[in-house]
């Protein structure tokens, strides 16, 4: 008989009490189920006890809990001895040490004690649920039930499938997730799973952008979160998550996907990583730490020197460049007086291309990217060599209406549109390859990182057939795989469907 995953009384086995363990225990009384927990180390599933219940207590004192609810999640918390224990558990999470041979040693335990209808998870971020499984006899109810650390506050849990899952395991896991209090999203049993892999975008095309020299770490942070409304830039998170974690899980993926170009980072993530600058946990990552380890932010935005454009030309028509100019109160000439900057807002090319498609005058062309939350940050860009004079007054007109300004080196695609546009291909990839449904795709980026929206709706939002100019520019100008589009970008785009259209 299959387990009925809605049971009033549905039980619970965690086995590991470490930092995992203790907020799957958490949530899962908190969901009203009952909870046993095991760990191998001495009294560490006691002291989880007591770690939740003080948890458990802190959430009442702060009114996100009811008195006597708080004290209903505290009475569903047990401890167990051995393994033996959880053997009338309905679902075991394995939470232990990320060693492939030691969780296969305790799946094969466990199948050998609970019941058959109940369910195995692990919590692993990066062995492959299958195999984990291939250990074990009764491969079915094996599966990948993996939350984000601190547990109670992501709500994000990803249900992954083995390639021998039943469906009744996933949909089980996927209310049982839900009682958890969580959202859960179904995903395939690949490298990086879904977060992980969806993440590697964001920090690895800023890490290719700065070791360019187009801008330093802080100016793309400060573009990425200013203008584009990400919570944290990609140089602050990699030094919070640490470059000691976010290297090697950037090869492990890379790898993992047969050295796929679009996954792949650059020797300036190893270099950190073997100068031990490992980020805040060393008080020295790409950005330097108070002694008290509060970040020490270098001032950012070009500094301005001339006074704005009084007459400016247009490089080609466009209707937002022509807006935004217009908010500046700047003439924009009819023809070309010979001697005002031509201004430009390309859409994934550098001045360096513009101005030879066009036969422009690179001295005097100035790209601004108007594609990308430019009233909160502009970033202005031009071809080296350029007249500084014509620069700095088109900075200065920016200045009028924007939040702030950076001047960039050239290049295709400015900061945001790149990086964006990695973003959103990754996604639309992991749409077509099916690590899961774009619109899980989208909760899991949201909910799991934090991304101001999903990585697939980001491709819609920048307008498909953008972000693919973008990137088949980007690919034309560097001769890089690493910018093929995804087919599921190109089809849509290319069609004119919705972004989530499925195949
Ligand atoms: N820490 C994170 O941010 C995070 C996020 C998602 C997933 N994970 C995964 O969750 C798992 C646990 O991570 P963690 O950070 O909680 O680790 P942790 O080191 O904090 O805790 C691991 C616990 O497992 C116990 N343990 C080790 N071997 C055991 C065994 N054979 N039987 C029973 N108990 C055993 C240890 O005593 C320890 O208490 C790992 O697979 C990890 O990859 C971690």
């Amino acid at each position: 008989m299959a387990l009925d995953p809605g049971k009033q009384d549905l039980k619970v086995g965690v086995v590991g009490a470490g930092a995992m363990g203790r907020g799957i225990a958490q949530v899962s009384a908190t969901g009203g189920m009952s909870v046993v927990i095991f760990d191998a180390a001495e009294g560490a599933a006691a002291a989880a006890v007591d770690f939740i219940h003080s948890m458990v207590d802190r959430t009442v004192e702060k009114n996100r809990m009811q008195p006597d609810e708080g004290e209903a999640a505290k009475s569903k918390l047990g401890t167990a001895s051995s393994l033996e224990d959880l053997k009338d558990c309905d679902l075991v999470v394995e939470a232990i040490v990320e060693n492939i041979d030691i969780k296969r040693q305790v799946f094969q335990s466990l199948e050998k004690i609970v019941r058959p209808d109940a369910i195995i998870a692990s919590n692993t971020s990066s062995i492959r649920i299958s195999s984990i499984a291939s250990a074990c006899t009764h491969r079915g109810r094996i599966a990948g039930l993996h939350f984000f650390n601190p547990v109670p506050l992501m709500k994000l849990v990803e249900v992954i499938n083995g390639t021998d899952t039943s469906a009744k395991v996933t949909q089980a896991l996927e209310i049982i997730g839900k009682r958890m209090g969580r959202v859960p999203v179904i995903v395939k049993d690949a490298p990086g799973f879904l977060v992980n892999l969806g993440g590697r975008a964001y920090t690895t095309e800023a890490l290719r952008i700065v070791s360019e020299g187009v801008a330093s770490p802080f100016e793309v942070d400060a573009i990425m979160r200013d203008a584009c409304g990400f919570r944290m830039g990609p140089f602050e998170l990699m030094d919070l998550t640490g470059i000691d974690v976010n290297y090697p899980v950037s090869q492990i993926i890379y790898n993992g996907y047969f050295q796929d170009k679009r996954l792949s980072t650059y020797p300036l993530h190893e270099s950190m990583m073997e100068a031990g600058r490992l980020g805040r946990k060393t008080k020295a990552g790409f950005y330097d730490y108070a002694e008290d380890g509060t970040i020490i932010r270098p001032e950012t935005g070009s500094s301005i020197s001339a006074e704005p454009a009084t007459k400016v030309v247009l490089a080609e028509p466009s209707e937002s460049l022509s807006a935004l100019l217009r908010e500046t109160g700047v003439a924009v000439l009819e023809t070309d007086d010979g001697s005002s900057p031509i201004v430009a807002d390309p859409i994934g090319e550098d001045c360096t291309a513009l101005s030879n498609r066009l036969g422009l005058d690179s001295k005097r062309l100035v790209s601004i990217d108007t594609h990308t939350g430019v009233y909160s940050h502009a970033t202005v860009m031009a071809a080296p060599g350029a007249d500084d004079g014509s620069v700095q007054s088109v900075m200065a007109l920016m200045a009028k209406v924007s939040g702030g300004v950076t001047r960039i080196k050239d290049c295709p695609g400015f900061v945001a549109q790149r990086i964006r546009a990695m973003i959103a291909n990754l996604g639309c990839e992991m749409a077509q390859i099916g690590v899961a449904t774009p619109e899980d795709i989208d909760k899991g980026m949201k909910l799991g990182l934090n991304y101001p929206l999903g990585s697939v709706e980001l491709a819609e939002n920048m307008g498909s057939r953008n972000t693919l100019q973008i990137l088949e520019n980007l690919q034309a100008i560097t001769g890089e795989d690493r910018y093929r589009p995804s087919q599921w970008l190109r089809r849509r785009a290319l069609l004119e469907l919705p972004i989530h259209t499925p195949d």
